[in-house]
């Protein structure tokens, strides 16, 4: 009987057990034993790992996290962390390996296939939505919707007491989750990344706002927006996390230029936890039964992908070469509603 092996790599979302649902459902039905690796690298450098059946796996699809539990590597991974992972893989027996993760785990799977000839099929996961070889990671749709409602709440507050309220949330890169639930959670800005800032233009934008009687304001920023004229913190930090940093650089100067309230709310890790939207549940799912139908077809080296509603595969080194940025034209909806 042939071997599959699971592991879910980086920052854990909503959605990473729908996969790994699907992958165990597929993978007994068409005669698979399915070997499941804890705490993403960490379990197989290690050497941490335990067989998956139906009872271990049912009644996960709604639930938040990862029943596998993950761990955080930014790549490369050390000479001695690649020697083990791959002595531990050889050992296990699993002739092929599903990699469910974001940009750092797929190119640490990929460093391992390289290097180590080891058989792996990626599917993304990123509630960033930052990689390119696909339109949708599983995970964002849950982050969005969590995002929006937060707007919804803040806007109630922020009306009430004729404030500013900076809404940080998550986008390390991209401004992908800024962008949606701006536009969805009918944002007044919306600060992203890919486009630095001139704090100027926003704070004369919110002036003008005040003088045709909209006397509050709401800003959402993804937390790696830069501000034109001041060097990244993100850059400073290099390729770390900064949440909660930019958006009070930036609430702080909008109350200083303008001398009206201004708040901040950073919605942080909220983003990816809790259960999946159905939208996140059914690409979970559809992802992880084509990695198991990569995986039979000996289709190893790929990526599961989602391009115009399809299900198709793309090759890992091409899914991980460069960041699915917001283009112009997108960015351009929420300026829409902006008073520039
Ligand atoms: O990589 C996704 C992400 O959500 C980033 O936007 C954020 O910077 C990061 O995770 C924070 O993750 P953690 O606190 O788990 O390192």
């Amino acid at each position: 009987m042939k071997k599959i092996g699971i592991l879910t790599g980086g920052a854990d979302c909503s959605g990473l057990n729908s996969v790994i649902r699907a992958i165990v459902r597929k993978a007994i039905k068409e005669g698979y034993v399915i070997t499941g690796i804890k705490n993403g690298w960490n379990g197989l450098i290690e050497n941490d790992m335990r067989i998956l059946d139906l009872r271990l796996t049912s009644g996960i699809l709604a639930l938040g996290g990862t029943i596998l539990g993950t761990s955080r590597h930014v790549p490369p991974l050390s000479e001695e962390q690649m020697r083990l992972a791959i002595e531990n893989f050889k050992r296990s027996g699993i002739d092929a390996l599903i990699v469910v993760g974001g940009e750092d785990t797929l190119k640490i799977a990929l460093d391992l296939k390289t290097q180590g000839n080891l058989p792996i099929v990626g599917v993304p996961k990123s509630i960033d939505n930052a990689l390119s070889g696909t339109d949708y990671a599983f995970g964002f749709d849950t982050a969005v919707n969590i995002a929006t409602e937060c707007i919804d709440r803040l806007h109630t507050t922020a009306e009430s007491h004729h404030r500013i309220i900076v809404i940080e949330v998550m986008g390390r890169y991209t401004g992908w989750i800024a962008v949606q639930a701006g536009i969805a959670g009918g944002a007044n800005i919306v600060l992203i990344p890919e486009y630095p800032v001139d704090m100027q233009k926003i704070c004369a934008s919110i002036r003008s706002r005040h003088k045709r009687g909209k006397t509050f304001s709401i800003i959402v920023v993804s937390e790696g927006t830069r501000i034109l004229g001041q060097r990244s913190k993100i850059a400073q930090m290099n390729s770390k996390h900064n949440i909660g940093y930019v958006s009070r650089v930036i609430a702080d100067i909008i109350e200083a230029e303008t001398g009206y309230e201004t708040r901040v709310s950073v919605l942080g890790h909220i983003q990816r936890g809790g259960t999946p939207t159905a939208f996140d549940r059914i690409l979970g799912t559809r992802f992880g039964i084509h990695a198991v139908e990569l995986v039979k077809r000996n289709k190893v080296g790929q990526m599961v992908s989602l391009r115009c509603n399809k299900i198709c595969s793309v090759d890992i080194k091409e899914a991980v070469k460069k960041r699915k940025t917001i283009k112009k034209s997108l960015y351009q909806i929420t300026e829409i509603f902006s008073d520039f």
